[in-house]
Order: C-alpha cells, then structure tokens, then sequence
C-alpha cells in the first residue's frame, strides 16, 4: 500500500475520521438511536462511525473480527480500522502490577511477561497495547502509582524500555507509552490534578520514561489528561511539538487520552469543542480518544486557513504509517484468532511466567526469624480478607478471568500439604466497608493455631486510576482485626495486597514478618505459599520509598540536600530541614528488601579515580551468598555529585543488576560510567556533565551502599 496515493484519494472527511478513536459500545446496534440520535454528546451518525479509524477495548477476537467486517464493508478506501486495549499488566493472564514488576529490579523478566501478554493481545485482535505508563511518581496518594515504574528516572527508564521491547517482539502488538507528561506528579496525589514544575525538573526526571520508550522504539505515544505548567497536556505545544516531536524526533502517532480533548473546555483552556480541536490538531495529537470535535469541526477549521490540509495530512499519514508497518492492509484482522487465543489463555507457560513474576516482585520488609516456614506439623490461621481472596489481580485487568486467581489459601495448600490451614476472613476488604463481624471467629481459628498468616492490604478498586487517598493505613476494620490477633500472643507473618506502598508505621511491630505482594496477578497465591515456605527466596526490593506518614509526600529517595541538611532523628539544630513530628527517613527505604540468605559485597575497586571528558571508569565488585540458601541480589550502583551549577541529588541510580547465587558462590559484577552516566540537565535546559568530585556507591539499596570517590577533569 502507497500511503501518498492513499492519502492523495481520502476526501478530508475521511481523514478526520481516520483520527477519530471510538469505543465499542457505541457499536452496539440495540443503542444505535440512543447514541447517534439528538442526545448523544458525540453528536456522529451511524455512518460516522463506521468510518472511523480505530475502536479501544474491544477485548475479544469476535468483537474485532465482526466490526471490522462492518467497517470494511461501508469505507471506501477499505482502510482497516486499529484496535487498541488497555493490556497493562497482562491481557488474560495476569501478571503483578507495574509497580510490583519495578520490585523484581529485572527488566528482562518483565520484557518476558509483556511479549506474553502482547501473544494473548495479539490473538484476541489487539494491535496496540495502551503501556507502558512511565508517569514517574513521587506521592503515593496517587492511585496510579500502582501503574508506575515508582520514583527513580533509571528504574523507570529501564523498565518502560523492556515493556516496549516485549509488546513488539516480532511485531506482534505496538506499545503506546503513557501519558505524556508528568501525569505522575499531580498536585496533592489527586487524580487529574494540575502539573506545575520547573522544566528543569521536567527533563531531568519526569520526561526520561517516556523518552527510554521512544528509544525503544514505541510506535504510539498517549498525550496526558493534566496541565502542565497551566497549560493542558494535549494542547501544549511546547511539550507535544518542541520535546516530543522536535527533540525527541517522535514519528509516530499520538492518541489523547479518554476525551482529553474537550475536557480543554473544563480546564478553562478552549471555549468550545471547535477551539478544543484546533489545539489538539495544532499540537499533532494525531488521534482524539473518545470525542469527536476532530470530526465535526475539523473542516471549518480547514476552511477557514487556521488548519492546513497539510497538518491534518501529517496526522494521517503517521497513522496509516503505523497501520502498515502492523501489516493491516495485507491482513487487516492479522494475528486475531479466537481458537489460538483461548488455548494461550491461562496455559501453563503463561502461568509459570506470571509465577516466576510475581516470586521476584514480593518484597520481604521484615523477618525476625519466623520465615521460612517449615513444612508440616502445624496448624496455620490463614486469616484475613485477602486471603481467600480472587480479587488478587490489580487495577487495570479488564480483560481477566478473577475465576482463575490462585488464592493465597489455595497456595498454601498446595505447597505444605502436611500442614492444617484453618481459615477465617475477619473483616471486610474495601475502605469504607468496615465490617468486623468475623473477627470472633478469625481469633478463636487463631487461638487454636500455632502460627497466624493474616492476609491484609488495600483492595484493587481501592488503587489506580481514580482511587486518589489521603489516608495510606490499613482499614479501620483491619486495623482492629489485626490488633485482635496480637492479643492472642500467636506468631504473625503479614502479607500485604496493595497498588500503592501504604502507610505502615502503626502496624509493623505487629508482624513477627511481613511480606509486601502488591497486587501480584493470576498466581499471586502460588508465588507467595512458595516465598514463605522458602521454596524460593524472596528478593524483589522497594521501587518507592515507603512513608512513615502521609504528611512526607512527595517522598523520594534521591532528593536535594537544601541549605541546611537534617543529620538524622537526633541531630540537636532545631533550624535545620526536618519535622518536629515525624523523621524525614522513610520507614522502608528505597531499594531496600530483605531475602532469606545474606549478600556481602566486597572488593569494590574503580580502574581509576580519574574520569577524562568523554572517557570512562570501570567499578567491580565482588558480591558473595554467605549464607545457606540460594537467593537473587539486587545490586545497585549509585552516584552523588558533590557540587554542581545546579544542585545534585543525595544519591542518583545509575545502575543495577539481579545476581543469582548458590549458597558460598560469589560473582564479579562490573559497573562501566561514562561522561554521559554524569549529565544533568542545567538552567537553560543543557545537557552536559561538570568536572568535579563525584562518590560512588555500590550495595544493597539506597541506604546500604559503600562509597568510593572519583574525579571528572
Ligand atoms: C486512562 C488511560 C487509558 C484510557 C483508555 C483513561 O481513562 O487514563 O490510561 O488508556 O482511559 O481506557
């Protein structure tokens, strides 16, 4: 297919409806007249519709297949139509959430669990998958902290790099990265809340995710709901023209976010729906997602000479780009196959990959010696509203089947046989809900017990989009449950379900050991019985700092030092950076898990103390299993500039490896900076890295390091 001639063919009308993104329901032939007719808001006819050049969440292979035939049948060009889905963390089969997957600090694992999905994806009619989400975050009030890759630019960057990889691999579906930009930082953690940061801060750490994606190759790219510096997302041009497309060299198509478009009219920005299109044309957002203000205005616009034809053909020629380089046009329902699509769903190999992703991202925040279990001879109180719980699999699995969940219960079950579970739920899960009427029962499973696992956490409509909080503890109902079973003076291992890392303080002492399992997908159940019975050793490791109190938000480990540095809880200068109420320190500290053998990391040597402009210094490392099981270390390499024209982080990741060791192995690991490792961004937006003094450290996490200094001349 010749995309010029195509587009030299294609009346204006049918190119604004090519960059016109609908939903499915509107397809729904018993509504046709409710949506088409004088109310529906989209104000389309029927034939609109089917002109159109791509659906969202479409799910299945039949929806595809039969809209498709529809939409060929009535566009007289025959221009498929592009199906794109909201796959996040899987299609089907579920994989942990985002920001458990940042846990596994192992892009590859996840680069594995993404082409999984893009297969289910791909069969079941998917072309793009909207993902990955590298909205850096620094405020777990937000609920789509669960979608993130959580608070450091190079985890984000690495990991939104290995989710593109896997959407692609082989062509199969195409990666669209979200949303641009900085949708993350919304003001107070409230969702859609407006963006305001310097540019500075902008490039240095809230754009590089979405850039690591582009480089990756992402195909698509999602403009975000919030404003940016006062103006909306969508229709900022500095953003969406200058960064994205000048900059960064951007070709491919831009989609807005759900009615983004006209929600210009609610931010104050443009007065009406015409206004709103022009801008969003303006800014090469090539696609309006779920409005239709392209559509309908775009011609006046054009008649008018405050659009050209040639903007709009810009727009449409990256979108029938992106439909050839899919193979649409030779097979417009490509890969879709319902048959091959249900055989993929939940096969073994899906599940054992979902497994293996969800064993790395668990992170074991506190052991006091309790875990591993021992199989057998026990009674176990499996207690508490998760687990038994299906609803395991986090935000954004639409397309799942919660039947299919391996309940934590079922895990256990299934792992230590020789052991008796009792179970009782206790109280209720969702915030608001607050029934404790079970906790009589749960204390008298716990008093006959030998040992307590109490499943509590925050449930998966409590977290992501739209589910914004203020309050990070546990339940009321939960709370109460938990004091309860204190009180029974039974050992308690905690497991904790969450899309976000909640507010921990006032329970902690309460666990004799506690297991952080976010929302960890399909096979959550299994991976969590085997981490506590040690048939695999916890090693996943905080991809956010965990706050001691709301009030610290935003939090984050690589912060600046300010004028007048808080040296720790007991440092006597009233008048230095600090609360009178509460540590600056988090409770749980950035990189931080504990594992059920022990690390050492030695040996650690720079091949010079020297860096020359534009050359390099290699750090190595020695880190050894000095203890009796066989575990995976996340090891990180950190950087500090010790003085900059700008000021500089306390600590920066510049790098990181998982390192797998038999008990008494020990493996060299090298580290390899380089001038462009040492760049930040300055005032005026350059790019370039300052001679000077420089540490660098090499550990465990961001608070268990060894440092070695170093000289860039
Ligand atoms: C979300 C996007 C999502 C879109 C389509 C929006 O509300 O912000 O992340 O891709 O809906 O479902």
């Amino acid at each position: 297919m010749d995309v010029e001639q195509l587009l030299q063919r294609m009346t204006l009308r049918q190119k604004l409806a090519q960059m016109t993104q609908l939903h499915p329901y509107l397809f729904d032939e018993s509504k046709v007249d409710e949506l088409t007719g004088p109310n529906s808001d989209l104000k389309l006819s029927e034939d609109d519709l089917y002109l159109c050049g791509s659906l969202l969440n479409t799910f299945w292979a039949e929806t595809r297949l039969n809209l498709q035939q529809k939409h060929m049948e009535r566009d007289p060009n025959a221009i498929p139509m592009l199906f794109m889905q909201d796959v996040i963390h899987g299609h089907r089969t579920i994989y942990p959430i985002p920001l458990g997957m940042a846990a596994t600090f192992n892009p590859q694992l996840l680069q594995d669990c993404a082409e999984m999905a893009a297969k289910e994806a791909a069969a079941s009619g998917i072309d793009v998958c909207f993902s990955p989400m590298a909205d850096l975050c620094r405020d777990a009030r937000w609920g789509r902290i669960a979608e993130s890759f959580g608070e450091d630019p190079y985890l984000n960057e690495q990991m939104t790099a290995a989710t593109v990889k896997g959407y692609q691999a082989e062509n199969r579906t195409a990666a669209c990265v979200k949303h641009y930009a900085a949708y993350g930082a919304a003001e107070a953690g409230r969702d859609y809340n407006t963006v305001d940061m310097s540019l500075r801060t902008l490039h240095e750490y809230y754009l590089k995710g979405y850039e690591a994606a582009v480089k990756a190759g992402a195909k698509m790219v999602m403009s975000s709901f919030n404003t940016l510096n006062g103006i909306p997302a969508a229709g900022n041009r500095y953003l969406m023209n200058d960064v994205l497309r000048n900059k960064n060299s951007f070709n491919g198509c831009v989609v807005t976010d759900y009615n983004a478009v006209r929600e210009m009219i609610a931010h104050g920005f443009a007065e009406n729906e015409k206004e709103c299109a022009y801008h969003a044309i303006s800014c090469n957002n090539d696609m309006e997602m779920m409005s239709s203000t392209y559509l309908r205005f775009g011609e006046e616009l054009v008649k008018e000479g405050r659009l050209s034809v040639a903007q709009i053909d810009e727009c449409v020629r990256r979108i029938l780009t992106l439909k050839q380089e899919l193979g649409l046009f030779e097979s417009p329902n490509r890969h879709t196959d319902a048959k091959l699509a249900d055989e993929l769903f939940y096969c073994k190999e899906h599940l054992d990959i979902c497994q293996a992703a969800a064993e790395e991202s668990c992170v074991l925040l506190k052991n006091n010696g309790i875990l591993p279990l021992q199989k057998g001879g026990k009674t176990i109180a499996v207690v508490g509203p998760f687990a038994k719980s299906k609803a395991l699999i986090g935000t954004w699995a639409m397309a799942a089947d919660e039947s299919q969940t391996h309940t934590l219960l079922d895990g256990l079950q299934k792992t230590s046989p020789a052991d008796r579970f009792t179970f009782a739920e206790g109280c209720t899960m969702q915030l608001g809900e607050e029934d404790v009427s079970g906790v009589p029962l749960a204390l008298s499973a716990a008093e006959q017990a030998d040992l307590i696992i109490v499943a509590l956490g925050e449930a998966q409509w409590d977290s992501g989009e739209g589910a914004s909080r203020t309050k990070l503890r546990l339940s009321p109902a939960q709370k109460t449950l938990l004091t309860q079973l204190k009180k029974t003076g039974k050992p308690i291992v905690g497991v904790i379900f969450a899309g976000r890392p909640l507010v921990l303080t006032d329970v902690i002492d309460d666990f004799d050991a506690l297991l952080y399992a976010w929302h960890p997908g399909t096979m959550g159940g299994d991976a969590i019985a085997r981490l506590l019975y040690g048939e695999v050793c916890p090693s996943g490791v905080c991809p956010v700092s965990f706050a001691r109190d709301e009030g610290q938000f935003p939090l984050y480990y690589n912060h600046y030092t300010t004028g007048r540095p808080c040296h720790g809880d007991n440092d006597p200068n009233a008048y230095s950076s600090r609360y009178k109420d509460c540590s600056n320190t988090p409770l749980f500290p950035f990189g931080y898990g504990l594992s059920y053998t022990q690390f050492a990391v030695e040996g650690f040597t720079l091949s010079s103390e020297t860096m020359q402009k534009g050359g390099s210094i290699t750090a190595t490392a020695r880190v050894k299993n000095v203890g009796t099981v066989a575990g995976k270390a996340a090891l990180q390499w950190y950087v500090r500039d010790r003085f900059g024209s700008c000021v500089r982080p306390v600590l920066e990741l510049k790098g990181f490896e998982k390192i797998a060791l038999a008990p008494g192995e020990e493996k060299s690991v090298s580290f390899t900076l380089t001038e462009e490792t040492l760049a930040f961004y300055h005032d005026d937006l350059s790019l370039f890295a300052e001679a000077g003094d420089f540490d660098l450290y090499c550990g465990l996490s961001s608070v268990d390091t060894i440092s070695l200094p170093f000289r860039l001349v």
